[in-house]
């Protein structure tokens, strides 16, 4: 059985579609089963339609408080068929952080894409701060979900250089179009039940080291991005 995914968004959902887009290339063995969004207007919902995915916009200043938000998002995750054994919840821009409850309902099944090379510049702009730091390679990162922002286990990085003057925006778009390579890479992983845990480590079962590529994205991924999800 495909793995059974709910992925939240709270705007433009590039990565979900790139998720989606992958799946439907037959390189994820995975189905989205729902996609929910605090944001009622958010593009990633329309992505969704778009494809014949179940939405729920659920606009969180509804609820009297986080848990309640929360305990309605678990409950229509649940109520799509996406469950802890052998689903997995997918935050893709998701710009809410969750309770522990939440993660109690999903453990080790809940992950999250930031663009920035953890635990470097965690927060919401992760990408501009590094660029406003004046780093010379930024990135993007998968992660397991913790109760800590930013915090999880690491599942896959990738690097880019940053190039003198280019800005913080040119930069995150760079780190954008990475993102969407290494995001679908770890659902394929998990869905393929290639990944385990142990403490902060994720091991990926058969995996290459790295791999990099050149010239029209320079990048540097780790574990290696393999065959079809690597840059265009
Ligand atoms: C991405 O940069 C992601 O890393 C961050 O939020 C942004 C979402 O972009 N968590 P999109 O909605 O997937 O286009």
């Amino acid at each position: 059985m495909p793995m059974p995914l709910a992925v939240l968004v709270s705007g433009g959902g590039s990565n979900l579609q790139s998720i989606m887009d992958k799946i439907d290339a037959g390189l994820v063995d995975a189905e989205v089963r729902v996609v929910l969004s605090n944001k009622p207007g958010a593009y990633g919902l329309e992505r969704a339609r778009a494809k014949g995915v179940p939405t729920a916009a659920l606009p969180h200043a509804d609820f009297p408080s986080r848990e309640a938000f929360d305990a309605e998002m678990v409950r229509v995750i649940r109520a799509h068929g996406v469950d802890a054994t052998h689903g997995a919840v997918v935050l893709a821009g998701f710009m809410r952080m969750l309770t522990p409850e939440f993660l109690r309902a999903f453990p080790t099944r809940v992950v999250n894409i930031h663009p920035a090379l953890l635990p470097s510049f965690p927060g919401t702009h992760g990408a501009a701060d590094a660029e406003a730091y004046g780093v010379r390679l930024a990135g993007c990162t998968v992660h397991l979900v913790d109760e800590i922002m930013d915090h999880g286990p690491v599942i896959i990085q990738a690097a880019v250089p940053a190039l003198s003057g280019e800005g913080g925006e040119a930069l995150a778009a760079r780190i954008l179009e990475l993102e969407h390579c290494i995001y679908p890479q770890a659902l394929a992983w998990l869905a393929a039940g290639r990944l385990s845990v142990r403490d902060r480590r994720v091991l990926v079962d058969g995996a290459e080291a790295a791999s990099c590529g050149e010239p029209a994205l320079p990048y540097l991924a780790s574990p290696g991005l393999e065959p079809g999800f690597r840059p265009a």
